[in-house]
């Protein structure tokens, strides 16, 4: 298995906090990483790589702006507000834009800064935030949990005069992950991984080494592979299983069976049955294993009910599955699908990340060929896809 994307994007981040290196092991490669670094190195940074490893070293910030036209290719740029406010006091990141699968607001990272005494102001479609007497500790209470919101007020925290506290802060593994990071380079941060995190500011952070952890969404998206195509499949990682506390129970239910091996999970499937499942923020179901779920729910006889309550708009791989023979309604925020004795295979088209892989899942297990066009999205959050599951035995090829 690969580190988790969602843990290396804000992980990287964090190089903004300190003028010292920053070493991360187990880094994956995607296209977003990719995309992190020419942000980063855009605002100072120096970055070497070498093998899993990448060295971050902010020595000095050399401009405190995120332009529009990276920040639309990847939503988590965001990301840098809290850090480059934290080490220079200001910051002026474009504002985001929605993306395929909702309008992805910000409002709740900038009422968090503000919160911390930032000043912000938004102009021609970027968040301006200036804060020159430094950030304070102060409460900062989320309405909902927001993971890139809990971990940008995280961040900017560490170095503010005073103690912060987070209300209703995101659970999720990788939050842990850059918590622990952070307190190896010198944060005072406790209770990470509650929705109560504290973090008492410090003046200076120091450089550190640290291993990103799985990724608990790929792990998933594998395990439903190796169940959608009746195979039993090795998933190879430490720790793997803790990280799927909140698709376990669903993966139970529905007759994917995980079984902890030497080498880190034997993943394989007895009679698949059809599951009513929401998705909820950690510990509940990922609303990023939504998809994957939803294709293997479409050859599983019964009805299944899925119902999508992160995200407005993430059942557009829905028209495209029926395109592959699936039967799937939807009525709201929730999808019914009807177990197919057989999807067929058709030309499909991904239109975000994790719908991406739902795709490629229904079509190992189709009838005939699906060609799946836009799979630049899978590269951007699956590390080397179509050679793993081509050694799992998979018939799968990229087309140039
Ligand atoms: C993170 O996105 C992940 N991305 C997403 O993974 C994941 O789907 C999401 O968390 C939920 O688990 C990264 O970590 C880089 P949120 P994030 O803020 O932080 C609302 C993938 O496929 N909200 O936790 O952007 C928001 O609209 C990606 O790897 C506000 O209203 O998600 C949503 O309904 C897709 N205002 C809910 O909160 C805000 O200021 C949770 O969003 C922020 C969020």
């Amino acid at each position: 298995m690969s580190g988790a994307k969602n843990a290396a994007l804000p992980l990287m981040v964090a190089s903004l906090l300190t003028d010292k290196p920053l070493v991360l092991d187990n880094i994956p490669k995607l296209a977003d990483v990719k995309t992190m670094s020419d942000l980063l190195c855009m605002l100072g940074v120096s970055i070497d790589c070498s093998g899993k490893k990448m060295t971050l070293t902010a020595k000095k910030i050399c401009s405190t702006t995120a332009p529009y036209e990276l920040v639309k290719r990847m939503r988590a740029s965001v990301l840098v507000l809290g850090p480059m406010l934290a080490r220079t006091g200001q910051a002026r990141v474009s504002l985001p834009g929605g993306c395929a699968i909702g309008v992805r607001p910000i409002n709740l990272h900038i009422k968090g800064l503000q919160a911390l005494g930032a000043d912000i102001e938004l102009k021609d479609g970027y968040v301006v935030a200036s804060v020159p007497k430094g950030l304070k500790g102060g409460e900062v209470s989320f309405s909902i949990p927001t993971v890139t919101g809990t971990e940008n007020i995280m961040m900017a925290a560490t170095l503010a005069k005073g103690v912060t506290t987070i209300i209703n802060a995101a659970c999720e593994p990788e939050v842990s992950d850059l918590a622990e990071c952070l307190n190896g380079m010198g944060a005072k941060i406790s209770e990470h991984g509650t929705p109560k995190i504290a973090i008492e500011g410090v003046d200076k952070l120091q450089g550190t080494e640290h291993r990103i952890i799985y990724d608990r969404i790929e792990v998933g998206t594998y395990a439903i592979a190796a169940a959608i195509t009746d195979g039993e499949i090795e998933l190879i990682g430490d720790g793997l299983g803790e990280l799927m506390s909140g698709a376990t129970s669903v993966f139970e239910q529905a007759g994917i069976r995980i079984k902890s091996a030497a080498s880190g999970l034997l993943v394989s499937a007895q009679d698949l049955k059809p599951v009513n499942v929401a998705t909820e923020p950690f510990p509940g179901f990922p609303t990023d294993l939504q998809a994957q779920l939803m294709a293997i729910m479409c050859v599983t006889s019964g009805t299944s009910v899925i119902t999508e309550n992160i995200w407005e708009n993430r059942f557009l791989h829905v028209p495209e599955l029926c395109r592959m023979g699936a039967d799937i309604t939807l009525k709201g925020s929730s999808a019914i699908v009807r177990g197919v004795k057989s999807l067929q295979g058709a030309p499909v088209m991904a239109t975000d990340l994790r719908a991406s892989f739902g795709l490629v899942l229904a079509g190992l297990a189709a009838k005939g060929t699906t060609v799946i066009d836009r799979i630049y999205h899978l590269v951007r959050g699956y590390e080397n896809a179509v050679e793993k599951l081509q050694a799992c035995g998979a018939d799968i090829e990229e087309i140039l």
